[in-house]
């Protein structure tokens, strides 16, 4: 009897701990699972509940495949179905969580008729308001990241076009929603920086050969790249090795938008002591060619490391030599340039930044 109990306890821990520690799609994270015919007039979903799984409000669309807008036909890049959101119109879903632990979410959107788009992506009490208006990938559709800090057991996962476009159809088109728990990276005796390999981060679905971007303004507490903000502008991209030449491990970060594209880490320094920053600068074999510059920082201190993209993949070392003046030194990177990829001429791609290291170089000891 005793026995069974601890089995039954033991089974529920495990299956709870498998079910919260599951990485990828939500159920019906796709939108493969259809409303019922009488749920739908046309692609409008007329009930709150029709898309099993999930809880809709305002003008959401279930769109299928191959469906035209206009002359534009829309593209769903896994399966065969996507949701759009209209003006004010959001998609919810609630998943169970373990409290104080960090998870990213990503999903793909695509733009369809509104110039400059965004999304709040939310998990209360906190919120991330998510820019759409640069494509990054030639088909339309990208994936973005967000991060967050689950505060109760059960995370209401909430994504809102908070929009007011002229026509209510107009808004992104979702597809594909995952989640990832996050292990926040240790510091090691072999590099003072977190996360330096960019090995850990966001779920990248393993169908899509976008990458995932990680959106600018990120604090370091909730990024889906832990361990690193994103000050800028403009996200800087998550790249897979499945899809990507990558320096260095299974991830890496391209830098997609010159100078307002930037990832930075504050490092614990020492003042008056040396320090070497190491990292590798290359192209992720994605038709991204031309003179690049990859442009690095520590403090006051800078470098800039020129490499020469074939868009076939390779990479370079570098090394930023300097003092630390202060007990937090500040390392970043961003890119000189815009590139644009020669094989479609409207997507921004640029340099890969891989396996940064931050070392305190040792005096030799004086014979
Ligand atoms: C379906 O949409 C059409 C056109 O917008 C409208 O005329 C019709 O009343 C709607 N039907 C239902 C059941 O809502
Ligand atoms: C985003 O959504 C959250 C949660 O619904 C809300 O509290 C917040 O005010 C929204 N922010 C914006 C800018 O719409
Ligand atoms: C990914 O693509 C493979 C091969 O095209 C397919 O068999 C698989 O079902 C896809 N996975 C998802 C999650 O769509």
């Amino acid at each position: 009897m005793r026995a069974l109990i601890v089995l039954v306890v033991l089974m529920c821990a495990t299956c709870r701990v498998a079910f919260c520690f599951v990485d990828g799609l939500l159920p019906n994270g796709n939108f493969e699972l259809a409303p019922k015919p009488s749920d739908l007039n046309g692609t409008v979903v007329l009930k709150h509940t029709a898309i099993p799984e999930w809880e809709t409000s305002g003008f959401v669309e279930y769109i299928k495949a191959g469906q035209k807008q206009g002359d534009m036909l829309l593209v769903v890049p896994e399966g065969a179905a996507a949701v759009r959101l209209g003006n004010e119109a959001s998609i919810k879903q609630r998943m169970p969580v373990t409290k104080g632990m960090y998870y990213s979410l990503t999903f793909s959107a695509a733009r369809t008729c509104a110039q400059e788009e965004t999304l709040n992506v939310s998990v209360a009490p906190d919120f991330g308001v998510l820019p759409m208006q640069t494509l990054y990938s030639s088909n339309g559709w990208d994936s973005y990241s967000w991060a967050f800090q689950a505060e109760v057991p059960v995370a209401e996962i909430v994504i809102h076009n908070p929009g007011v476009s002229e026509d209510p159809a107009c808004g992104p088109l979702i597809d594909s929603v995952a989640i990832r728990a996050l292990y926040p990276p240790r510091l090691t005796k072999l590099n003072i920086l977190k996360n330096g390999g960019f090995e850990e981060g966001p779920y990248i679905f393993p169908n899509t050969s976008w990458g995932v971007l990680i959106p600018p303004n990120i604090e370091d507490d909730h990024s889906p790249l832990p361990g690193w903000m994103v000050e800028s502008l403009k996200a800087v991209k998550y790249l897979d090795s499945d899809h990507f030449s990558v320096p260095q491990g299974k991830r890496a970060i391209e830098l997609v938008a010159g100078k307002e594209s930037a990832i930075a880490q504050v490092a614990r320094t020492i003042p008056g002591k040396t320090y070497d920053l190491f990292f590798a600068v290359g192209d992720a074999s994605n038709s991204c060619e031309g003179s690049m510059i990859v442009e690095a920082f520590a403090g006051r201190d800078t470098i800039k490391v020129p490499y020469e993209s074939k868009g076939k993949g390779g990479y370079k070392r570098a090394v930023l030599r300097f003092m630390a003046t202060t007990t937090r030194t500040r390392v970043m990177f961003y890119s000189t340039f815009y590139t644009m990829r020669s094989d479609d001429f409207s997507s921004l791609c640029g340099p890969v930044v891989d396996d940064v290291k931050l070392l305190s170089l040792r005096i030799p000891r004086r014979m």
